[in-house]
């Protein structure tokens, strides 16, 4: 059967822990594995902007032996010039894999049922599943491997109802991690996924708590997480998006309130001054540039994974 990660919970915790393991295996050595040999070739469709993704998943296939076939999504059209469907048909004939970046989560899913070859979400409005598998090895990578992960407080603060916010509810109740995310009452998560977060976390002896003030979220955390207020597709509402958030920026006084040796993370781009203040984002216990190159171990060790299941 053909897997896909097109959201968090597409592994299970044993299969996220082994994707996790491997990735930090690519850390050491780069070449371990070539599942791509030939080269065959990865389709990598962006329908809005990348640069981390572009990067990282580019790269990740070259490293794998394959060859990244970079599809611009202005010129494909994909759901407009041309049917989900029919593309599907299209690339998944000729390509190993399939990574997509777009807007619609309804989109991806049936690109993954008619394309014959896995499909990796490289970011949708409802999820950004291999952000958080890249921030699940960053902690693994500072707190002694993937053993280390369960039991870990993780907050995340800022926009309750983005797609970091529902991989962060996912992913990390995977991982056996108690979820905290701070958020104004008018951004909450979305409800199936929180009701899917607790699920998880029932099985994997983790937790997943919604709180409304920023002391509540990062009280003795390990992890500080937050994202811009303003994600991709919603440039309309910035305006009404400046105030709300304010209470929930990062600065060095929420800092001060997680653990001593809290990490922090933002999966970029920042905006300082904004979601997290310069001095945090650029401060000491900041990981934010290996959480970036984690997303070139963390998507090689997933399509690894998919690659030999196919
Ligand atoms: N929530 C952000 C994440 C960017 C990587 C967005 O969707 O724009």
């Amino acid at each position: 059967m053909v897997r896909h990660f097109l959201r968090d919970d597409d592994l299970t915790p044993r299969e996220q822990r082994q994707v996790i393991e491997l990735a930090l295996a690519f850390r050491d050595d780069r070449f371990i594995r070539s599942p791509l040999v030939g080269p065959r070739a990865v389709a990598i469709i962006f329908d809005k902007p990348t640069l981390r993704t572009q990067v990282s998943f580019t790269t990740g296939v070259a490293e794998l032996g394959g060859y990244p076939l970079l599809v611009d999504g202005k010129l494909a059209q994909i759901g407009r010039r041309e049917s989900v469907a029919d593309t599907a048909h299209v690339i998944g004939r000729q390509v190993a894999a399939i990574v997509w970046r777009t807007f619609e989560q309804a989109h991806l899913a049936e690109m993954a049922e008619l394309a014959g070859v896995p499909v990796v979400n490289a970011l949708t409005d409802a999820f950004h599943p291999c952000q958080v598998l890249a921030d699940l090895v960053t902690l693994a990578q500072h707190r002694g491997g993937a053993a280390a992960l369960a039991g870990s407080t993780f907050a995340y603060v800022g926009d309750g109802a983005n797609n970091m916010a529902h991989s962060y509810l996912l992913g990390g109740a995977t991982a056996g991690l108690h979820v905290r995310v701070g958020t104004p009452a008018g951004y909450l998560p979305d409800a199936q996924v929180l009701e899917d977060a607790r699920r998880i976390a029932a099985e994997t002896g983790g937790s997943v708590r919604v709180v409304h003030t920023i002391e509540e979220a990062v009280a003795g955390a390990d992890v500080v997480a937050t994202d811009t207020w303003v994600s991709m597709g919603q440039e309309d509402e910035a305006a009404e998006r400046e105030t709300p958030f304010v209470p929930f920026r990062v600065d060095a006084a929420a800092l001060a309130l997680a653990a001593p040796d809290a990490l922090v993370m933002h999966c970029l781009p920042a905006y300082r001054g904004k979601e997290i203040t310069a001095e945090v984002l650029d401060g000491p216990q900041s990981v934010v540039w290996d959480e970036a190159e984690n997303r070139l171990h963390a998507q090689k060790a997933l399509l690894t994974y998919l690659l030999e299941r196919a």
